[in-house]
């Protein structure tokens, strides 16, 4: 089965690794890529690729992929199986090819509206924009267009009641949830999984960890920020272990090989204390004491400045590199994005 995905804007490359990791273990094949949109081929069925695409922080929407067309001839329309549209319906459609046609989504609806004038088994053809029970979406480029069935799309404002302003412990810190919730995907962690944040400050990444169905466990050495993740924790009313303890130091708290997934944003050795001689020291430290704590072949999803060589801080013979990549926050600060697996 074909899919396709809008990524974000924001950082396309890493919207296609955060669906790689949603899929996880299962894979998929890149069929195209184009815009902000990629085709892959899956084996997974329509309503798990939709579970997946609801958990998402980085992608605007997916579909099932029904066919392409060469034109948006009335032949062609005419000649689509129309059987998946259930009514009420509507139609969207994207255009990227820059020739904008007018009234383009009323016209593209008429083949599917004549589609169940003539089955006249009943079914008045409704169109409904506000509860469609099928939304077809086009997505028009200069060489094929997509005609598919929309599984799932983003809600704006999803993230907006636990913005870091909104909750009742904020500091300068406090991550935003959208990508806290990025974070915990990258991470691999599924449903049941024990995801630890061994900085986990006033707990946006335990929140997201939480409402996606994970087991998370929080340490962090200062009493005051596992105090505001309790606070916070407790006032999206989700659960979590919250410990006070060191990074560096996590087998003094917590088993070997008993965490499924580590997903973080250490100190950047700006304000915030630290706990250790140096920087450096502070990743290299966590870095051997994740590995401890951490089952075999799981992952690590770490957000940091660019200004720190974790890579060059770890021990390769212990993790393999799955991914990294660098986001532009202001002039002063670039973050990037490592995914390691324990080997
Ligand atoms: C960048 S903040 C994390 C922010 C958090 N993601 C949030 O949304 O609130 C880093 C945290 O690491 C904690 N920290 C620093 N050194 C530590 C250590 N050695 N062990 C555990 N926590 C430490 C700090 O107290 C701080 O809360």
């Amino acid at each position: 089965m074909q899919y396709l995905f809008e990524l974000s804007g924001e950082n396309p490359e890493l919207a296609l690794e955060e669906l790689a990791a949603l899929f996880y273990p299962s894979k998929f094949v890149l069929i195209k890529k184009f815009d902000n949109f990629v085709i892959l081929e899956s084996s997974l069925s329509e309503i798990k690729v939709k579970e997946l695409a609801e958990r998402s922080a980085f992608l605007h929407s997916a579909a099932f992929l029904v066919t392409k067309l060469k034109s948006l001839s009335l032949n062609e329309l005419g000649n689509v199986k129309w059987a998946f549209v259930k009514i009420p319906f509507c139609v969207r459609a994207i255009d990227l090819t820059g020739n904008q046609m007018s009234m383009l989504e009323a016209r593209l609806a008429g083949p599917i509206y004549d589609y169940f004038v003539q089955k006249k088994d009943g079914e008045i053809p409704l169109v409904s924009m506000e509860k469609p029970k099928t939304t077809v979406l086009f997505v028009i480029t200069n060489k094929e267009i997509y005609v598919t069935k929309m599984l799932w799309k983003v809600s704006k404002g999803r993230f907006k009641k636990r913005e870091p302003m909104k909750k009742p412990a904020f500091h300068p810190t406090t991550l935003k949830p959208k990508l806290a919730r990025l974070l915990v995907n990258l991470s691999r962690a599924k449903k049941g999984y024990i995801l630890l944040d061994p900085f986990c400050g006033t707990g946006s990444i335990l929140i997201e960890a939480a409402i996606l169905g994970c087991k998370p466990i929080g340490v962090d050495f200062d009493a005051i920020m596992i105090k505001g993740s309790r606070k916070n924790t407790a006032f999206y009313n989700v659960k979590a272990r919250l410990m006070e303890g060191d990074a560096t130091k996590l087998t003094k708290i917590l088993k070997p090989n008993s965490v499924d997934a580590i997903a973080t944003d250490p100190p950047y050795g700006r304000s915030t204390r630290i706990g250790a001689k140096n920087i450096n020291v502070l990743y290299k430290d966590f870095m051997s004491s994740a590995h401890k704590i951490l089952k075999k072949k799981k992952f690590v999803a770490l957000l940091y400045p660019d200004s720190i060589n974790a890579k060059k801080l770890m021990n390769k013979k212990q993790w393999k590199i799955i991914f990294e990549t660098s986001m532009f926050v202001h002039g002063g600060l670039t973050r990037k994005f490592l995914i390691l697996q324990k080997r």
